[in-house]
Formats: structure tokens, C-alpha cells, sequence
């Protein structure tokens, strides 16, 4: 799952308040929750993985103590902001915090990115969806795409603490945008970094490795692709023909991630099937790739004008 867009529609005027109700800040700068007596979700750490992607370390002791890898949380900035579910990027049981990584792609992550360590998130909600089903697994390929490296390198992780064989094909667009290597290298036991205009590593789309391994009899059990709608279809789409089992990371739009509103419906199998609590993962062989893709286009030119009206709000903020 990657960084998704809601349907929340914020009240602008609404910022920089407090909740009187709650306590809690409401506004994009918030502030040190326990100076208001309430403890909340504090940022203990914020680091720019490049320049469109942030990673954001976050106290929440509770989620940590159950998070697996392949599943996501909800934030909001301020609780009048979007909600984005955001896939657990790593945990840490006894410092009891949990990593988020996303890009910067609309009003909601916006809101979030202007957020800094000592600041809170007024609300961090999880663990939710299933954990990625990894145990038994002996031979894997996981494929990560851009910012879904960072969903893929948790699962990457928890296959190589089994003792599982792990071979990584990770793509990004080019070299500025590539994140994670460092940590990809310490738990793949093959690393292949592709790039679209070959800026670094090769140059190509990452299932042309990937049908290479295949060919060269990689004998993987199973592939785990996580990353764009496209880039899944085609990891699919290669490894079909071998009838290897393939898994993919579903990102559709959500609302409030407990399979109440429908939002993010997608067709499994040709079932309907809700990505929140019956995912975020799927078989890929069965996932109606075109049809997701379909949904995720419908709310583009809302989103565009979310993040051209909060570009609007921070301007004047500075200004
Ligand atoms: Fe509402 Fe999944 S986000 S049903």
C-alpha cells in the first residue's frame, strides 16, 4: 500500500485551534502534546529520504507492540486533515515507535510533511489490514517500485530474520529518487538497483531482472511486488506464465479503513473485496489490475486541486 488520497475535505478555517473537546491541536504547527497534559503521537524523528519522500518516526507504543510487516496505520496532521493510510514502514517493540514513510503527493501528506520532530500527530491509528504472509517461505523475490521500496523493505526484512533467501529488485525513476539502499543491502541477499534513465544502477523496468532470474532458474516460491498500480500489473503479468505465485500490495483510495465505507473496493477473484480488511495484499493473479487503476484516476483532478489549495495555505503562512 502506498500513500493514499481521502476523500476527508478539510475546513480550512478550522487550523491552528485547539480541540476543546479533545485537547488535542488541530492545526497543521502543532505542538508538544504533553505540555497540555495529553500524550499523543510525537514525532521523535523526521528525515528526508529525498527530496519528494519523508520518513517519520512516530511514539505509539501500543502499535508497535502489535505491528507485523504489510500493515498500515491511519494518520491525520490535525484533526481536520485528510486521512492517509500509510503502511507501517518499520516498528520498534521496545522504544515503542513506529515508522512511516511517504511522499509528499497532496494537501493531506503536505499537511504532514510541515509537521516536525517534537510535534504530534493528532491522531495515528493501527495496526490495521493483514500481516504479509511470509512464514515457510524459503525462496523469495520481493520488487519494490519508488516509494513502495519503502512498504517492500519491512517485508524484505522480516523474510531475511526467517532465513529466508532473499533476492530485491528495486526501480525508481532516477537517481535522486532513490531510497533505502543501505537497508535494502543488509537484508537482500541480491540487490538489483534499476532506474528508468539509467542514472544509477541499470537502466530498465524491473521485471526485465526479474524474468532474467526467472529464466536463469531462480526457482523463487513466491514474488512479492509492492509499488505502482502499473508496475504490479506487469510483475503479474511476467511471472504468470510461470505460474509463480505472486503477491501484490493493493493501495486504493480509503476513508476509514475498517471496511465500513467501500472506498477501497477492489475485484479479487472476481469478488469484491475490501482492501483495509481483507488486504492490503492479494493474490495478483486474481486482482482486476485495469479496474483499480480505473478508480484510482477517478478523484485526480480533486486531489489536484487539495494540494494546490494547501500549496495556497502554507504560501500564506510563510508570507
Ligand atoms: Fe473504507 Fe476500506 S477504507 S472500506
Amino acid at each position: 500500500m502506498l500513500p493514499g488520497f481521502s476523500l476527508y475535505k478539510k475546513q480550512k478555517n478550522e487550523y491552528n485551534k485547539f480541540d476543546t473537546a479533545s485537547g488535542a491541536y488541530r492545526g497543521r504547527k502543532s505542538i508538544n502534546g504533553e505540555k497540555r497534559g495529553i500524550t499523543v503521537f510525537k514525532i521523535v524523528k523526521k528525515r528526508e529520504l529525498n527530496p519528494t519522500v519523508t520518513e517519520m518516526v512516530i511514539e505509539a507504543p501500543l502499535i508497535a507492540k502489535k505491528a507485523k510487516a504489510g500493515q498500515f496505520i491511519i494518520v491525520r496532521a490535525g484533526a481536520d486533515s485528510a486521512r492517509i493510510p500509510l503502511t507501517i514502514a518499520h516498528y520498534d517493540r521496545e522504544a515503542g515507535t513506529v515508522a512511516i514513510i511517504f511522499q509528499v503527493v497532496g494537501g493531506g501528506t503536505m499537511e504532514l510533511n510541515a509537521l516536525n520532530e517534537g510535534d504530534c500527530v493528532h491522531d495515528f491509528v493501527g495496526p490495521l489490514g493483514k500481516a504479509t504472509e511470509i512464514e515457510g517461505l524459503k525462496n523469495v523475490c520481493v520488487v519494490g517500485g519508488g516509494v513502495g521500496c519503502a512498504i517492500a523493505l519491512p517485508v524484505a526484512q522480516a523474510l531475511k530474520a526467517q532465513g529466508t533467501h532473499v533476492t530485491g529488485i528495486v526501480g525508481f525513476r532516477n537517481k535522486d529518487l532513490v531510497i533505502l539502499e543501505d537497508e535494502f543491502r543488509a537484508c537482500c541477499d541480491e540487490l538489483i538497483i534499476m532506474s528508468d534513465d539509467g542514472s544509477y544502477g541499470r537502466q530498465g523496468v524491473v521485471t526485465v531482472p526479474l524474468e532474467e532470474k526467472i529464466k536463469a532458474g531462480a526457482n523463487f516460491d513466491e514474488v512479492i511486488a509492492i509499488g505502482p498500480l502499473v508496475m504490479m500489473k506487469f510483475v503479474v503479468k511476467t511471472t504468470k506464465p510461470y505460474n509463480i505465485k505472486t503477491v501484490v500490495s493493493m493501495n486504493p483510495i480509503m476513508v476509514d479503513g475498517t471496511g465500513m465505507c467501500g472506498g477501497c473496493r477492489l475485484t479479487v477473484g472476481g469478488k469484491t473485496k475490501f482492501a483495509c480488511v481483507d488486504g492490503p495484499d492479494f493474490d495478483g493473479f486474481e486482482v482486476d489490475f485495469d479496474e483499480a487503476m480505473k478508480r484510482g484516476t477517478m478523484y485526480r483532478e480533486a486531489e489536484a486541486k487539495d494540494r494546490e489549495e494547501e500549496c495556497n495555505l502554507l504560501k500564506k503562512e510563510v508570507e
